[in-house]
């Protein structure tokens, strides 16, 4: 059986920086409560002319990863791609992306699992490359969130936490044992969907159509959220679902050379990390400059420990997730 090996990651984040000093021109928050309550410094906003910024993040974070790889688009036999802010309505982002890289008629699969939609994105990538079915498949998170935010004072509770970004990682089927994605564990509770969600435009208002939907919601068609309730839920689901990899595969948090949790809040990654009684220098934070951008996080991590030189051979990585659905996961790969 093949296993599936990271072979180029690539990030791209919209020139734009917002810092908690402008969102305080916005609404009564301030620099103080924002970072003493998620760590968040800044955060990237997508505003150019164009439209359809997923896919074009997607694009830019892809071709990159493709760079990195040493590989052309039409070496990819498929993509699947994670975002909860697709271009569209309908279809998905994917084939927005798939016709961006001219990658034929190749297939793209739209993953819808939020925040652990990257690593949700990898296991669907990683069990075609098992099979035999694909040898090298594209895998996106990317996200345009700052258009959905509420940015006045009605909104902070929700407008403060999130960024825009691409991110993207390209997976090739290898033979050698013990090396890639290890094992990936996707979990998910649907009965918490309306805790953390934006519900328009949604089919759930029989006779009415989707344009009416948003006008007469308004307040529906900005993210809604029981921040503390996510919270609780994510600091014990993020160790948890570490610990189901770390016993899949005969492993301890010991073995764990780079741990990287979904970016939500630093209070929460901090608070994982502690279960996991993992050292500081196992642990990678970005969300000070990124905020959290859902299903971007995980790829843009990489990318930047990619850059920085971080990621060696033989290193294992786990990765952890947690976000509307609610859905969690995590995922080792053995670099
Ligand atoms: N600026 C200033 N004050 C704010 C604010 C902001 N941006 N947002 C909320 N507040 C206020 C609230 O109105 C509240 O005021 P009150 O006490 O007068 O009613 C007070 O701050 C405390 O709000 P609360 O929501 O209890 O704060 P908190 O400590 O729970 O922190 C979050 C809020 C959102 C940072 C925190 O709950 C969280 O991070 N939750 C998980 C988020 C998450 O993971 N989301 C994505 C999932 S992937």
């Amino acid at each position: 059986m093949f296993h599936s090996k990271i072979i180029g990651i690539g990030h791209f984040v919209p020139e734009k920086v917002v810092t908690n000093h402008d969102l305080e021109k916005l609404m009564d928050t301030s620099d103080e409560w924002i970072q003493e309550r998620t760590g968040i410094k800044e955060r990237r906003f997508y505003d150019p002319p164009e439209k359809g910024s997923t896919a074009i993040m997607a694009y830019k974070a892809s071709l990159i990863a493709l760079e990195r790889a040493k590989l052309k688009a039409k070496d990819i036999d498929a993509i699947v791609f994670a975002t909860l802010s697709p271009d569209y309505y309908f279809p998905g982002s994917g084939v927005l992306l798939q016709h961006m890289l001219e990658m034929d008629t190749k297939p793209a699969i739209d993953i819808r699992a939020q925040c652990s939609g990257f690593i949700y994105a990898l296991s669907v990538a990683d069990q075609f490359i098992k099979t035999g079915m694909y040898k090298r498949i594209l895998v996106i998170g990317s996200e345009t969130q700052n258009l959905a935010l509420d940015l006045t004072t009605r909104g902070r509770g929700m407008g403060v936490l999130f960024g825009d970004g691409g991110g993207a990682a390209i997976l090739e089927a290898t033979d050698e044992e013990g090396k890639g994605i290890l094992s990936t564990h996707l979990h998910s509770q649907g009965e918490f969907a309306d805790v953390l969600c934006i519900r328009e435009p949604g089919s759930n208002k029989i006779g009415k159509s989707v344009y009416e939907n948003m006008h007469l919601n308004h307040d529906n068609i900005h993210p809604q959220m029981d921040g503390q309730l996510v919270f609780k839920n994510a600091i014990k689901r993020m160790p948890e679902v570490t610990m189901e990899a770390l016993a899949a595969n005969n492993l301890t948090t010991e073995d764990i050379d780079m741990f990287l949790p979904h970016q939500a809040n630093l209070r929460i990654s901090q608070m994982v990390q502690k279960f996991l009684r993992l050292p500081d220098e196992k642990v990678y934070n970005n969300i000070q400059k990124y905020g959290n951008t859902t299903a971007a996080t995980l790829p843009i991590l990489l990318s930047d420990l990619w850059e920085q030189g971080r990621i060696k051979e033989g290193q294992l990585f786990a990765l952890a997730a947690f976000g509307s659905g609610f859905t969690w996961a995590s995922t080792l790969i053995r670099f």
